[in-house]
């Protein structure tokens, strides 16, 4: 079954499957992984898609990819296409890239810039704020404009991370706390002035959640990323049950002298299983940043940053994000489901807005490091994802030492279907 058959899927159908999908939450296995069905069933991933994606606040680009008025780039959530634009204000808007006339998507391109915003089956054009603005003599002297404007989403932009939620009501919970923390802590970076270095866009055969599981334990960087662990230390924090005395140095030793230049760093976190969570911490002794060598990346370094030994600030955003912010370059990842087994792995790379590519930076240097990283979660997502398609499967123990991430996003993920089914 393809996305589009999931439109067919009979309403009877889809209750039962919420009702098969509380029962399986309800009754998991704490700290086991989860039910097949919940990995592989078309009917369990379009409640995913009712209940987290189409409600939930989604991570979906930086503010500096758009610097000026009528830039915008477009994102699928699931069948939902969506525009995100820079009007004429500079505020950042979001909204269904979906026509008022007979629905079709207005933007077709990734990104682009525009004037104003015109349907290519009938010409309907629309300004930077959604207003329909002309549809043309034959819609008769009565037709009324003001009630055909674009439909909006809910958008908000905190430290240059753009959110939006495709819901019928925003989102609640405590979500404006982190975008204070995020703004915060971004404030070294000076997100405005930096600007898109290179991006991939991978495609994986598996279910998304097994893509976050994948990326929420290290327990396989050792036999999988060699590329990233030249750089990478292994530990999630400081309160990670396999931190070495020795990285309880290191990170005293640079937290000094983060501390010195303000440099956010300490641990925090909101929500359910750590929901939103921001924090710094040092890569490898000697290293600079997340480059094959662990030297620089880009010659500029970002906003206010001095030193070029700043770590990675990661940022986690759950559902669909998680993020290194370093000295030079910063990197972002998200992540937007397909179907129950496909998964759309977007990464995008930021350098300085005044560094000069092939001059300060090497788009290919750049990428290295999390091309092949990136590449090597693909294949153990799909390797997991046909295992798990198996009769043989049957959920199988998180280890509390070193997938204690992987715990808490199921617990995240678990709490959020079942109270939204309640
Ligand atoms: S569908 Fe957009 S103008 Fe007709
Ligand atoms: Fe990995």
């Amino acid at each position: 079954m393809n996305q589009n058959d999931l439109l067919n899927i009979r309403h009877a159908t889809l209750q039962e499957a919420k009702a098969e999908m509380k029962t399986l939450l309800e009754t998991r296995q704490p700290n086991y992984s989860l039910d097949a069905a919940l990995y592989n069933d078309p009917h369990m991933f379009r409640v995913d898609m009712e209940e987290v994606f189409q409600k939930e606040w989604l991570f979906v680009g930086m503010t500096s990819e758009i610097p000026k008025r009528g830039d915008y780039f477009t994102v699928e959530i699931g069948q939902n296409p969506v525009l995100i634009l820079r009007d004429a204000d500079g505020s950042v808007n979001a909204f269904h890239n979906t026509c008022r006339h007979r629905g079709s998507r207005i933007c077709t391109e990734h990104r682009g810039k525009v004037a104003n915003l015109v349907c290519p089956y009938h010409q309907w054009t629309y300004d930077l704020k959604g207003n329909l603005l002309f549809a043309g003599t034959e819609m008769g002297g009565e037709f009324d404009l003001k009630q055909h404007g674009l439909k909006k989403a809910f958008c908000k932009t905190a430290g240059g991370f753009i959110f939006v939620s495709i819901g019928k009501e925003e989102p609640t919970g405590d979500f404006d706390e982190f975008l204070q923390t995020l703004e915060e802590y971004m404030e070294p970076y000076d997100v405005e002035n930096t600007k898109l270095a290179v991006e991939s866009h991978m495609y994986e055969k598996a279910n998304w959640k097994l893509v976050l599981e994948n990326n929420r334990e290290c327990y396989h960087c050792s036999g999988s990323h060699p590329e990233l662990l030249n750089t990478l230390l292994e530990w999630d924090d400081i309160n990670d049950p396999r931190a070495s005395q020795d990285f309880l140095d290191l990170y005293k030793d640079q937290a000094e002298k983060w501390d010195e230049e303000g440099i956010p760093h300490e641990h925090k976190s909101y929500g359910p299983g750590l929901r939103n969570r921001i924090v710094r911490m040092p890569l490898k002794k000697g290293v600079k940043v997340m480059t094959m060598d662990g030297e620089a990346g880009c010659k500029k370094m970002l906003g206010r940053v001095k030193n070029p030994q700043l770590g990675s600030m990661r940022i986690l955003h759950l559902p669909n994000s998680w993020n290194h912010m370093q000295s030079d370059h910063f990197i972002v990842f998200r992540v937007l489901p397909i179907s129950a087994q496909e998964t759309m792995v977007t990464t995008k790379w930021f350098v300085h807005k005044d560094a000069v590519e092939g001059v300060d930076y090497d788009p290919e240097r750049l990428r290295k490091v999390w091309d092949a990283t990136n590449e090597q979660d693909r294949v153990l997502g799909e390797q997991n994802q046909l295992g798990i398609n198996s009769v043989g499967y049957q959920p199988g123990p998180y280890s509390e030492t070193y997938e204690f991430g992987v715990i808490n996003f199921l617990e995240w993920y678990s709490e959020t279907i079942k109270s939204n089914l309640a």
